[in-house]
């Protein structure tokens, strides 16, 4: 190629650069070990003697005109309104954009109903996840050998014989109860674990929000009334709610609560297996042998206290079917929220 050529190339290629990566390609491409005027300075060997000479000189008035060149439009790219003197970044340019990240289900699920129970008086408090043995089962009425435990059975720290994973909210009961008097009125979510094999309906750990009461004449009455303005607050003002007896051996009386289907509005469907029904959490009042083992005064207190899943609330409420998806981080599913 010749010189009066790659002149013309040069300057084309010049006018077409808008960014500053875009002349860095331009200088390698001329200046650069392998680029074309380098090509010409290698072929001056070859020439014949005499025209050697005139030839070097045009070469080399090339690659400084290029130089010049390039320095220039460097500038001018350079003190381009929107690119950084510094950097020669273009922050006019649009930038990464991070995706956004949302609240997960059940985090929701949880604040919700937070919120409905703080809203009438209630703290949040929470307790730990490695629990002790006492206040897992003992202390609440839950005696060694007793056959209740089976249903409650949970993982033992090796080496550490006293202390397991929680299998249920309800200690955090005693933990508060035996540092704190009446009047109490708490509200505890939090993670618990139970041995059970993983399918659509259980995995070894999930969620729970406990609830309790306490004060001079609290009554079955108070635990109703709390419950339902809870059900209506979340499940919508047109549920209806029943209890059923049942047996705690931290509660008595015991109850299992229901609401009515939200999916069939109570005639029957295959969410509620044909029942109308949906079972949404267990409850009762105080039994007095928790009061005693916390150290209150025979008599004195009375109180309620509840347990709910949170899984089987967001999937009763959300219409989800498998409760594994939750844990599965497929944002997919978690976009949904
Ligand atoms: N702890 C019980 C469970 O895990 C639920 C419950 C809490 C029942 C408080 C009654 C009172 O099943």
């Amino acid at each position: 190629m010749d010189i009066q050529s790659i002149q013309a190339q040069i300057e084309n290629d010049l006018s077409a650069a808008t960014s500053l990566p875009a002349l860095e390609e331009i200088r390698v491409k001329y200046l650069g070990r392998k680029g074309l005027v380098s090509e010409l300075t290698g072929s001056i060997a070859g020439l014949p003697v005499e025209q050697r000479g005139q030839f070097g000189q045009q070469v080399n008035a090339l690659k400084n005109k290029l130089q010049g060149f390039l320095e220039a439009k460097e500038k001018t790219l350079k003190t381009q309104p929107g690119v950084s003197q510094k950097t020669g970044v273009d922050i006019g340019m649009p930038g990464i954009a991070r995706e956004p990240g949302s609240v997960h289900p059940i985090t929701r699920i949880i604040d919700e109903i937070c919120a409905v129970f703080t809203r009438m008086g209630f703290s949040v408090v929470s307790g730990p996840e490695v629990e002790t043995e006492y206040n897992n089962f003992t202390g609440l009425n839950i005696p060694l050998e007793h056959p209740s435990r089976d249903a409650f059975d949970t993982f033992y720290l090796k080496n550490y014989s006293k202390l397991l994973l929680r299998s249920h909210t309800s200690p955090v009961q005693v933990r508060v109860m035996k540092t704190q008097k009446p009047p109490l009125a708490v509200i505890v979510p939090g993670r618990v674990y139970r041995p059970d094999a993983v399918d659509a309906s259980h995995l070894f750990m999930f969620h729970q929000i406990e609830g309790f009461l306490v004060d001079e004449n609290i009554r079955f009455s108070d635990l109703k009334g709390v419950l339902e303005l809870f059900a209506k607050s979340v499940f919508g003002q047109e549920i209806k709610m029943r209890f059923r007896p049942h047996f705690f051996p931290f509660t008595e009386p015991s109850v299992e609560v229901d609401i009515s289907c939200i999916i069939c509005k109570g005639k029957g469907c295959s969410v509620c297996g044909r029942k109308g029904w949906l079972e949404i959490l267990g409850a009762g009042m105080i039994h007095p042998n928790v009061f005693k083992q916390v150290g209150y005064k025979a008599g004195l207190y009375t109180g309620f206290a509840f347990g709910m899943g949170v899984e089987r609330i967001a999937m009763l409420k959300y219409g989800i079917n498998d409760i594994r998806l939750f844990f599965e981080n497929d944002l997919r599913f978690l976009k949904q929220f």
